[in-house]
């Protein structure tokens, strides 16, 4: 297992570029199982997740070429050969159960693995299921897969989610493209990502309007065509690499991001004194002179602080002048990175959904775990600061949400290198 080392204290000055959005690509993929046309997908990020899915679409029937290096993803699904996602594809990715909703919609049943459960939480699927069913199909647990069938097919209803789930929203909106009738959908999520894959479908030849709101409404349609779409900037990376030169000093350009998907995270960071300047191609960021302040944080659904941030902040306020409080009403299990961010001399609290973080002076290189995605990368910022050697392990999770992450920070003039083993 690859693992990464890190020399910290140096500060960055330089340019990174920022790639698709993972959880965009995640939604648009499976696109692909509502129509027999060619989808065509730029701007793809390259990401072990998004193999990890061609995989799992391939088994289904899909055929999926990689062209540009990757850039672009060319599916098509003239048939489907099975309905059965495998649960040794989809326990590594639970984004794999976005097959659930066009399955249903296309062939009238599906046989998905529960993905289980993950280092951050439980990650159930009850309002995927309660949706599903208000839509009409019946769906099953048994052997650890639902198993989902939708004999009369699919008909449109209003929905109103308990929670604006991110995936929910995401099953939903793909099976109600093709139901018989109208849905509605209230308190859904108006994720960024939620909304590329609605401008898909609108293209592909789907009747859906609110697309960015909590309400959505969507006309059933017989059948979706082909079509050509970008998958939109990663605005989790983008936050998580404008956090580098604040933790390590220096300034940077962040290229191709859209600030304005960072709304809540960006006046937090100015508030601090944090400047973001808008380039021609992006964003300047810089740190404040002195030192950072201690500042609150609570993640919340869309517009709201992204929970896909919280690891990366508290990496940032563990030196911060004062004590924080970051509060995580998303995920019941998401401070893993904690234990590891204390190994570095960080002083961290955590009660219930809270981390209280008293800051301390500076941070100190340690051999540390990475637990999951955001986590690993908060390991990396924290030992960018930090004084002496870091070396963070398991650093697939890593892969599965950042390209080059040493090749894009070295850039910049950070030491840091990956040792293959
Ligand atoms: C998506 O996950 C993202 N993943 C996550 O990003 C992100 O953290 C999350 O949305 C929240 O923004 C992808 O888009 C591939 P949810 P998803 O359904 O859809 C509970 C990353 O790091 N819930 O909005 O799984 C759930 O347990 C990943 O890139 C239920 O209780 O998130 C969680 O506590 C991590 N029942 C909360 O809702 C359900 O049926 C949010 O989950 C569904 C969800």
């Amino acid at each position: 297992m690859d693992t990464i080392l890190i020399k910290g204290g140096k500060s960055l000055n330089g340019k990174i570029d920022i790639a698709g959005a993972k959880n965009a690509c995640l939604a648009l993929m499976p696109l692909t199982l509502l129509t027999e046309d060619k989808l065509t997908l730029t701007n793809a990020p390259k990401l072990s997740d998004i193999n990890t899915f061609k995989q799992l679409l391939e088994s289904l029937g899909a055929e999926i070429e990689f062209k540009k290096s990757g850039r672009e993803i060319i599916l098509s699904t003239p048939e489907i050969k099975t309905v059965r996602a495998d649960y040794e594809i989809v326990r590594k990715m639970r984004a794999s159960n976005l097959v659930l909703g066009p399955l249903l919609a296309r062939e009238g049943h599906a046989i998905v693995s529960l993905p289980g459960g993950c280092a951050i939480g439980a990650r159930p699927m009850d309002i995927h299921i309660d949706a599903l069913e208000m839509l009409g199909a019946k769906i099953d647990l048994r052997d650890g897969y639902l198993f989902a069938t939708a004999a009369k097919g699919l008909k449109g209803c209003a929905i109103n989610l308990p929670f604006a789930s991110v995936g929910a929203t995401e099953n939903l909106i793909m099976a109600a493209s093709m139901a018989k009738g109208t849905t509605i959908i209230t308190n859904a999520a108006c994720e960024p990502e939620v909304g590329d894959m609605i401008e898909c479908l609108i293209s592909m030849g789907a009747i859906i309007e609110g697309k960015g709101t909590s309400k959505i409404i969507i006309e059933g349609v017989s059948q979706l065509y082909g079509a050509k779409h970008a998958v939109i900037s990663d605005r989790i990376e983008m936050g998580t690499y404008m956090l580098a030169p604040i933790i390590a000093g220096g300034e940077v350009e962040i290229i191709g991001g859209n600030i304005k998907l960072l709304e809540a995270f960006s006046e937090k960071l100015i508030s601090i004194g944090v400047t973001i300047t808008n380039s021609l191609d992006g964003v300047i960021v810089k740190g404040p002179d002195d030192r950072l302040q201690a500042i609150d944080v609570k993640t919340e659904i869309y517009p709201g602080f992204p929970t896909d941030l919280q690891a990366q902040m508290m990496a940032l306020l563990t030196t911060a002048n004062g004590t924080s409080i970051l509060h995580e009403t998303i995920f019941e299990n998401r401070f893993m990175h904690a234990p590891e961010l204390i190994r570095m001399g960080a002083k961290i609290d955590i009660s219930g959904g809270k981390a209280v973080v008293e800051g301390v002076s500076r941070l100190k290189g340690a051999p540390v775990m990475a637990t999951d995605l955001r986590a690993s990368v908060s390991m990396i910022l924290a030992a960018l600061a930090a004084e002496g050697e870091t070396v963070v392990n398991r650093v697939y999770h890593l892969d599965r949400g950042y390209e080059n992450v040493e090749e894009k920070l070295s850039n910049c003039g950070a030491i840091i290198e990956r040792i293959i083993t």
